[in-house]
């Protein structure tokens, strides 16, 4: 039997993907090998959003080329946004790859191993996605699923509408099915995945069309399902129907990632994001007045060109006043055709490290003492498996997304109630509450 390895970088569209991948292989007959150095097949699935990504995968290519060389019969993959921006350049820089792909192609990848094929082969077009391939889940409780694919804004530093093309909706129908499947599969937490979920829907035909607070609607409304996630939100698109949802529908989680990118209105403007700091804390100032304890997370960059120190300051400010109970903190990275690469001013390296410090620092101290309103509380935890810190303790996350360690008995999947009695800025602990589940 043949064996594959995948190794994944980037989001959990990424992530998503691979699974897509692993279950179109099993259903091919392949078997998942644990090492890269044991697979027939080897394949990245790669991601471009910062310098980083790229140089953390092209150096694991090396072993890649390596594991090649020593067996020629192998068979080299690359997949994903990083292979979608550079297309067939891929082969002449790297000449053992025999396949490339990009992120709406996992399918052509069966087509090239079916077809015996000796050249190398590019695959490049966006069209449709991969819902129809089976999934090969992470963890059999938790699933994702893809609203969308593609982007239609044009975040000035980002490079993902020129990897995932436009934005094309999935039907309705089609996503209640798919969840309806994985709930009978014995899903209990499902996130749902865009890069702008809340224009979900507007592509689609008039008679066919649905909003996200819709849909959201729709797929509460499946047995078996009682968690529902989503990610990312557009603040510019983030409407009052989707925070009422938060209120009224008892699946979907008290969580909101609500990336900001800029606390400076002059650098959204630069960055198109089309919202100012004033709509964005609009935004927050309803979501806190219809879900007082909706947990929120976002994105920040640090060192946008142009970005001057009272730009940042204005961040900080956003980051103060909001008190994210989590940040994803970037500093910002020159992308391949992009519209900010080429504009003038670009942060020094050493400014935007220090600003970052700052920020990360304002986060972690705003996190902490956000977490303190769940000390004394009793939360549901869905259990993931042991803790990571000391495996005598369990490891689960609450519905407002925060990890939690705790003591108590349970498996993975159940969902039992923990009465917290500590937290730091990124996880709280606990013990299994006295008011015991039968887990517990
Ligand atoms: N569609 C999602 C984000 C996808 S990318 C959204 O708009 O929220 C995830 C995060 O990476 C972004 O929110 C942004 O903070 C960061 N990012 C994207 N491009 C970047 C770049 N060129 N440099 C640094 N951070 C970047
Ligand atoms: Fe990139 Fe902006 Fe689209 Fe997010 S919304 S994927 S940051 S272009
Ligand atoms: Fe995701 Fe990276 Fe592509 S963040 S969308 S895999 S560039």
């Amino acid at each position: 039997m043949k064996r594959y390895h995948v190794t994944t970088f980037g989001c959990q569209m990424n992530e998503h993907d691979s699974e897509r991948m692993k279950g179109m292989l099993e259903s091919l007959g392949y078997s998942e090998a644990p090492r890269r150095d044991q697979a027939d097949l080897i394949l990245f699935n790669t991601c471009s959003i910062r310098e980083k990504a790229d140089e953390r995968f092209i150096a694991h290519l090396g072993e890649a080329k390596r594991l090649k060389n020593e067996d020629p019969t192998r068979v080299v993959g690359v997949g994903g946004c990083w292979a979608q921006s550079v297309k067939e350049e891929v082969f002449a820089r790297f000449p053992f790859v025999d396949v490339a792909f990009g992120p709406g192609q996992v399918h052509r990848l069966a087509e090239f191993l079916a077809s015996d094929s000796l050249t190398a082969q590019g695959f490049f077009e966006f069209e449709g996605f991969t819902g129809h391939l089976p999934a090969k889940r992470e963890r059999e409780f938790q699933g994702w699923v893809q609203i969308s694919v593609g982007c239609n804004c044009v975040c000035s530093y980002c490079i993902v509408p020129s990897t995932r093309g436009r934005e094309v909706s999935r039907l309705a129908g089609e996503l209640v099915t798919e969840v309806e499947a994985l709930a009978a599969d014995g899903v209990r937490e499902v996130t749902l995945l865009g890069q702008n979920v809340n224009s979900y829907g507007r592509d689609l035909p008039r008679d066919k069309r649905v909003t996200f607070a819709e849909l959201l609607e729709l797929l509460d409304a499946v047995d078996g399902v009682e968690r529902i996630r989503y990610t990312s939100p557009h603040p510019k698109d983030m409407r009052e129907d989707v925070i009422r949802a938060h209120a009224e529908l008892p699946s979907l989680c008290e969580h909101i990632h609500l990336p900001l990118q800029s606390g400076s209105s002059t650098v959204l403007k630069r960055m198109r994001r089309t919202y100012s700091r004033e709509r964005y804390l609009d935004r927050v100032a309803l979501i806190r007045e219809h879900v007082p304890d909706c947990a929120l997370t976002t994105d920040i960059i640090v060192g946008f060109p142009g970005e001057t120190e009272r730009d940042f300051e204005q961040t900080l400010e956003v980051a103060e006043e909001v008190g994210y109970d989590g940040a994803f903190t970037f500093l910002y990275s020159p992308r391949r055709g992009t519209e900010a690469a080429a504009l003038p001013d670009q942060v020094p390296h050493e400014v935007k490290v220090e600003r970052m410090e700052r920020l990360v620092e304002l986060v972690q101290r705003r996190a902490r003492e956000r977490a303190q309103r769940f000390v004394g509380r009793t939360l549901d935890v869905l259990i993931e498996g042991p803790s990571r810190t000391d495996p005598s303790r369990l490891r689960g996350r609450s519905r407002h997304n925060k990890v939690v360690n705790f003591t108590g008995l349970g498996s993975p999947g159940e969902i039992v109630d923990v009465l917290i009695t500590g937290a730091t800025s990124q996880t709280l602990a606990g013990e299994c509450s006295l008011v015991a589940t039968a887990a517990c």
